[in-house]
């Protein structure tokens, strides 16, 4: 028996019988320019600035078992990063929330990996001036990813403190609004590969923790949990967490984070929606902890794909 088993039969059933499914969309739905298509035969245009220039903003959240997951809070952060990118959909939230359904409904998939993207839109290569760009929005829905699959969760997977590269700092692209500028990340995940581990943490290159590649880092010292504050998406994995933390009865602190305290940790989680509550076991080589997944870790873990079923969190998908 693993903790894991708390979820994962009852999913890999699930995986089964989508891939036993005749619908065209069962392996992903998309919207583009009005139509709904296979994901497979989705297309952006070329001229798109948000393909052009990474000009473009998106969100995730997720389907767990036939509920959507805090779909409000993920259109919330989407809006504010819209604004903060001065740009405007073209259709209001309402009806991208009620197509997010809809194709999750239409697709049948009832554990789904949801995404919109909103970019800056159509403009020829250097004909380029933002204010006048009508902003286009994608909207796409696919069986659910993991960051981090059943087996490595078991165990817990490695990870190193990234020393070659630095995470982007906020004055320059702001981590707050969600984006796919990820080349820092993906230096930063070759450089973890080189090292024989799974995953990279950035730090700002002052001392301090930031992030990983797609996910925030939690760090648990003597049952308190400590997560960095600056150059960071705001994660509502990380939002979740934390409030199911202090209802086991676990503090916590946003702050700045200085590098020092994981090498110090008792346990190590990184959080994000595709995976939820993943443990870190080895941190640059060395086991963090006993090198276990930690009591903290495993009551979180339960406790976050608990809440995948709680009204206060999530709702229900009605499927045709
Ligand atoms: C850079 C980054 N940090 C953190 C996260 C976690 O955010 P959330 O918990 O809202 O999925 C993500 C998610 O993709 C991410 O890309």
């Amino acid at each position: 028996m693993s903790y894991t088993d708390h979820i994962f039969p009852a999913y890999r059933r699930r995986c089964a019988e989508l891939a036993a499914s005749t619908n065209p969309f069962a392996q992903g739905i998309a919207w583009v320019g009005g139509d709904y298509v296979p994901v497979a035969e989705a297309r952006i245009p070329l001229l798109d600035q948000g393909f052009l220039k990474s000009d473009l903003t998106y969100d995730v959240p997720a389907v767990w078992d036939g509920r959507f997951f805090r779909l409000d809070d993920h259109l919330d952060r989407f809006e504010a990063s819209m604004k903060k990118l001065r740009m405007t959909s073209p259709i209001p939230r309402q009806e991208i929330r009620d197509r997010l359904v809809e194709m999750t409904s239409l697709s049948g998939i009832r554990d789904a990996y949801v995404m919109m993207f909103m970019t800056r839109g159509l403009r020829y290569v250097r004909q380029y001036a933002p204010e006048d760009c009508p902003n286009h929005c994608y909207l796409m829905v696919t069986p659910y990813l993991w960051v981090m699959g059943e087996e490595v969760q078991k165990t817990g997977g490695s990870a190193v403190i990234a020393r070659g590269v630095r995470r982007v700092p906020p004055g320059a692209i702001d981590p707050t609004v969600k984006n796919l500028q990820w080349g820092d990340f993906t230096r930063a995940i070759f450089e973890a590969r080189d090292r024989g581990a799974m995953y990279p943490i950035l730090s700002d290159g002052d001392g301090n923790l930031t992030e990983g590649s797609g996910f925030n880092v939690v760090l648990v010292k003597d049952g308190h949990l400590y997560t960095p504050r600056r150059g960071v998406l705001e994660g509502v994995t990380r939002k979740t967490v934390l409030t199911l933390a202090e209802r086991l009865g676990h503090a916590w602190t946003i702050d700045d984070i200085p590098v020092s305290l994981a090498y110090d940790s008792d346990e190590i989680l990184f959080v994000t929606t595709a995976g939820g509550v993943m443990p870190i076991t080895l941190l640059d080589g060395a086991p963090v902890g006993n090198g276990e997944v930690g009591p903290v870790t495993k009551a979180l873990w339960q406790a976050y794909w608990d809440a995948h079923s709680d009204p206060e969190f999530s709702f229900p998908i009605n499927y045709r």
